[in-house]
C-alpha cells in the first residue's frame, strides 16, 4: 500500500485529497495544525492525523519521525498548506508578511527538504506542491501571495534538476478559483484598507471574488482528482492546472503592459 503525506489537511483541498487518496486505497498521513480537532479523517481506516505546523520545525521533525515509524515508506508528499494575505503591501505589517512567507515559502521548503533524503534513498517519490493560477499571473492587492506562489514555482522547477536523476518527480498543481475556506476563514486582511487610498480597488476586487462567482468555482474534490492523477500517472509532466486554463490563455493573449492596464482598469484601481 502506498503512502502520501499531505500538509494543510484540515480543510479544503488538503482534506479532499486525503479522502480521495484513502478511497483509492492509499495510506494517508494527514498533517495539520490541530489534529485533536479533526473528526472526519480520523474515522477513515487508512488515514492517520499528525500535528504539523509548517512554520514550526519541531512539528515537521516529529511528524516526519512518527509517519516514517508508522508507515515505513513515503511515496508522495503533497505540500498544500497555505493562505492569502490580502491588501496593499504598505498596509501589511511586518509580522503579517513574515507569517505569510513562513507558511507559503519557508515552511513548504523545509517540509520538502525533510522528505528528500528518504525519497532519494528509495529512488522513488513524487513531491507535489499547490501553487495557484496566481503563480502564473497576478491580480491586485495580493502581491505577497503572488510573490510566494511564484517562489513555489521556482523551487519545484529548480528541484526537478536535483531529483529527477533519483526518480523523484517534482510537480505543481495550479488551481484557479476553488470553493474552500480560502476566501473567508483563510484570508488574512491588512489593516485599514477601507479607509485607505486602496479602498475602492479592494472593494472591486472583493466583490469580484464574492458570491456569484463562487457558485461557478470548481470544488476541492476536482483538485484532489488532479492531484491523484499527477501523483500516479508516472509521467514527468510537472504542471497540472485546475479550472484556470481559459484564464491563463487570456493572460497569454496580451503582453505584460496590456495585462496590467486591463486588470487595473477592471478593478478601478488606477487613477483613484
Ligand atoms: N481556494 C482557492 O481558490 C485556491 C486557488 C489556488 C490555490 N489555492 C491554494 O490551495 C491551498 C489550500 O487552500 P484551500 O483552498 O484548500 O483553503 P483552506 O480550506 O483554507 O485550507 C488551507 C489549509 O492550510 C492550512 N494551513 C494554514 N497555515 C498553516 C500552517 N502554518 N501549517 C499547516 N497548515 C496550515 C489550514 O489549516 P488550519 O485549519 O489550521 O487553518 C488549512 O488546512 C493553499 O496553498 C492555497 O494557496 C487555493
Amino acid at each position: 500500500m502506498k503512502t502520501i503525506v499531505i500538509t494543510g489537511a484540515s480543510s479544503g483541498i488538503g482534506k479532499a485529497s486525503a479522502k480521495f487518496f484513502a478511497a483509492k486505497g492509499w495510506n494517508v498521513a494527514a498533517t495539520m495544525r490541530h489534529p485533536e480537532s479533526e473528526r472526519e479523517l480520523s474515522e477513515l481506516p487508512n488515514v492517520k492525523c499528525y500535528e504539523l505546523d509548517v512554520t514550526d520545525s519541531a512539528t515537521i521533525t516529529s511528524a516526519y519521525d512518527t509517519i516514517l515509524g508508522d508507515f515505513g515508506k513515503v511515496d508522495a508528499l503533497f505540500n498544500n498548506a497555505g493562505y492569502c494575505l490580502f491588501g496593499p503591501l504598505e498596509l501589511s505589517d511586518e509580522e503579517q508578511i513574515r507569517n505569510a512567507y513562513d507558511t507559503l515559502i519557508i515552511g513548504l521548503t523545509l517540509v520538502t527538504k525533510k522528505f528528500i533524503p528518504h525519497m532519494r534513498k528509495n529512488r522513488d517519490g513524487v513531491i507535489i506542491s499547490t501553487s495557484s493560477v496566481g503563480g502564473l499571473l497576478t491580480l491586485p492587492l495580493t502581491s505577497t501571495y503572488h510573490e510566494a506562489k511564484y517562489a513555489v514555482e521556482g523551487l519545484m522547477e529548480g528541484l526537478s534538476y536535483e531529483l529527477y536523476p533519483f526518480n523523484v518527480y517534482c510537480k505543481l498543481v495550479e488551481p484557479g478559483g476553488i470553493q474552500t475556506d480560502f476566501w473567508n476563514r483563510s484570508l488574512v486582511m491588512a489593516d485599514g484598507i477601507d479607509e485607505s487610498d486602496y479602498g475602492k480597488q479592494a472593494a472591486g476586487y472583493l466583490n469580484q471574488m464574492a458570491q456569484p462567482v463562487s457558485d461557478s468555482r470548481a470544488s476541492a474534490d476536482d483538485v484532489a482528482a488532479v492531484v491523484y492523477e499527477a501523483v500516479t500517472d508516472g509521467e514527468k509532466k510537472w504542471r497540472y492546472t485546475v479550472a484556470c486554463d481559459d484564464f491563463i490563455a487570456f493572460r497569454r493573449s496580451m503582453n505584460d503592459e496590456e495585462w496590467i492596464a486591463h486588470i487595473g482598469q477592471m478593478y478601478s484601481g488606477f487613477g483613484v
